[in-house]
């Protein structure tokens, strides 16, 4: 992998994070948790972030969106290549792909409709959980949106891969996750392999490589051998401590309950995180209760420390 500067990155793969934020983002509109309140009132030195999505191109001009976000026109509108405005009606999104059906990360795709039929790439639990329980795609499947979403499938066998024709010279390889499903899943206390997926993006002619997923309750050792071959990690920073929504009383869950491997500790992200070689490290996916958020923390210096970055809403990355 070559280290590039912005404007030479042809031939590359492009990472655009649109959300760096998890459900509810940052601040959250009914909050007055110590982030929350002190990024109002001007106590806590932080950035604003929106839900959760990010969009890669290998092009500059066909964009893969990973994700829907509840905050998707805030997001088209701050990024000027998924608007290209080549015709009447026109977007940059190429095609759509989902880590899972979780609200943050599927409510976006209602904002969408307007631009339907639209090729959209998840599993079959979610493909059940957004026929079913959260039905967009039948709500959607009239003659009004033009057809709605063109479900697409996505392969499980992570060794094989899949690539999508809108998005040239990209491989992705999916492979089952150990989170939570929605919790308006009849899967949340059941989880079926393809709730939720990481995956491992390959630009094939960089051969820069990326692991993405927003939502790691667990280190598995299948994921491993792609986390160790990944030029990039991009994962889960929902919470720095298990307890962290407890503790400041907005929430009765662990992070672990919700399918979300905590950063700090014996066992946490940061551990895992410095086993592996990667050249960058990223944590996406961030709850309004994280300490890292704030950036003169303790916690945020630790992550300093450790090479490890916190994505913010329009950081990009070139593999
Ligand atoms: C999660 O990943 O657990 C979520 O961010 C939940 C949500 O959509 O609020
Ligand atoms: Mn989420
Ligand atoms: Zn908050």
């Amino acid at each position: 992998m070559s280290l590039l500067v912005a404007g030479e990155w042809g031939g590359h793969m492009k990472i655009r994070v649109l959300g760096a934020a998890a459900g509810g983002g940052f601040p959250q509109w009914n909050c007055n948790c110590h982030n929350c309140k002190g990024f109002r009132d001007g106590t806590v030195n932080a950035l604003a972030r929106t839900q959760s999505s990010i969009c890669i191109s290998t092009d500059d001009e066909n964009w893969l969106l990973v994700n829907a976000s509840p905050d998707i026109r805030a997001q088209l509108a701050s990024f000027a290549p998924l608007q290209p405005a080549r015709q009447l009606r026109d977007t940059g999104i190429a095609a759509v792909l989902l880590m899972d059906a979780q609200i943050d990360h599927t409510s976006g795709l209602l904002m969408l409709r307007e631009g339907c039929p639209l090729d959209l790439y998840c599993t079959d639990p979610v493909f059940e959980d957004l026929s079913q329980g959260f039905p967009i795609f039948p709500m959607l499947d009239f003659k009004t949106w033009n057809g709605g979403f063109r479900r697409q499938p996505i392969s499980l066998n992570a060794e094989q891969g899949f690539e999508i024709p809108a998005i040239q010279q990209l491989r992705i390889h999916a492979m089952p996750l150990t989170s939570k499903a929605p919790p308006y899943s009849p899967h949340r206390d059941h989880p079926v392999s393809g709730d939720n997926i990481g995956i491992f993006v390959e630009d094939l002619r960089s051969g820069g490589t990326l692991f993405y997923a927003p939502g790691l309750g667990e280190i598995e050792p299948h994921l491993l051998p792609w986390m160790e071959r990944a030029d990039c990690l991009m994962v889960d920073g929902t919470l720095w401590r298990d307890d962290e929504m407890i503790r400041q009383e907005v929430g009765v869950q662990l992070g672990t309950t919700m399918g979300h491997l905590p950063q700090s500790g014996p066992g946490g992200m940061l551990e895992v995180l410095e086993t592996l070689p990667a050249t960058r490290k990223v944590l996406i996916h961030i709850n309004n209760t994280n300490p890292i958020l704030n950036e003169d923390s303790p916690e945020r210096a630790e992550l300093q420390r450790r090479g490890v970055d916190v994505a913010w809403d329009g950081m990009e990355i070139w593999l």
